[in-house]
């Protein structure tokens, strides 16, 4: 399978990706997007050997389709069977998304249902939560909506921080996305819940 990563800064969730996607994995990074001609993942993709492109949002200020457009012929050069929104910082119309029914997945920093849309760890704190945790799900034409295949929880700390609490995930998410599209990449929707056991160095 040809996987797509769409990013749009440091590209952390990327690099898991790309780096899990080696031996018998069924799945193969073909190219890495981002819409900020400046993000640092960029940089880290060309390291890793995987071809880059950007679609600067900037260009089509009043023009999310004429975006959407460039950023969909740009995918489609590289013939994506699976296409993984990483930080990915732009809402996508259900124009585009229907485009990938099936096969794009996006990572989201909460427990959804909780938390959709932006500010997920200051909403846990302020709402007291004694867990959080990250989610990778289908994407679909609602924002953070889809199928959730899978999900990590941490613990919330008295004394955290938005900051602290991101800090905390972050690893989480690297562990879990591969996780998921290594199953997803074999047609295999049975939802991860971390902590898988981990194959023995
Ligand atoms: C992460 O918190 C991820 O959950 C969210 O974007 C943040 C940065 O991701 N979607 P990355 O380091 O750019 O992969």
């Amino acid at each position: 399978k040809r996987v797509a990563i769409l990013i749009s800064g440091g590209g952390s969730n990327m690099v898991a990706l790309v780096n899990s996607m080696i031996g018998d994995h069924p799945a193969r990074p073909v190219v890495v997007i981002s819409n900020d001609p400046n993000a640092g993942g960029l940089a880290k993709a060309r390291d890793l050997g995987i071809a880059t492109a950007f679609v600067d949002h900037r260009e089509y200020p009043n023009d999310r389709n004429a975006f959407e457009e460039i950023l969909h012929a740009t995918l489609e050069g590289h013939n994506p069977d699976i296409v993984c929104l990483a930080g990915f910082m732009r809402i996508l119309t259900e124009g585009f998304t229907a485009r990938y029914e099936g096969r794009m997945l996006n990572i989201h920093p909460s427990l959804l249902p909780k938390y959709k849309g932006l500010h997920t760890h200051a909403r846990a704190l302020e709402a007291g939560d004694p867990e959080h945790g990250c989610s990778v799900h289908e994407v679909t034409a609602a924002l953070d909506d889809g199928p959730v295949l899978g999900q990590a929880r941490i613990a919330v700390e008295q004394n955290d921080t938005p900051e602290t609490l991101a800090s905390r995930l972050l690893p989480l998410e690297h562990e879990l996305y591969p996780a998921v599209l290594r199953r997803f990449a074999n047609g295999d929707r049975t939802p991860v819940r971390l902590p898988i056991m981990r194959s023995i160095p």
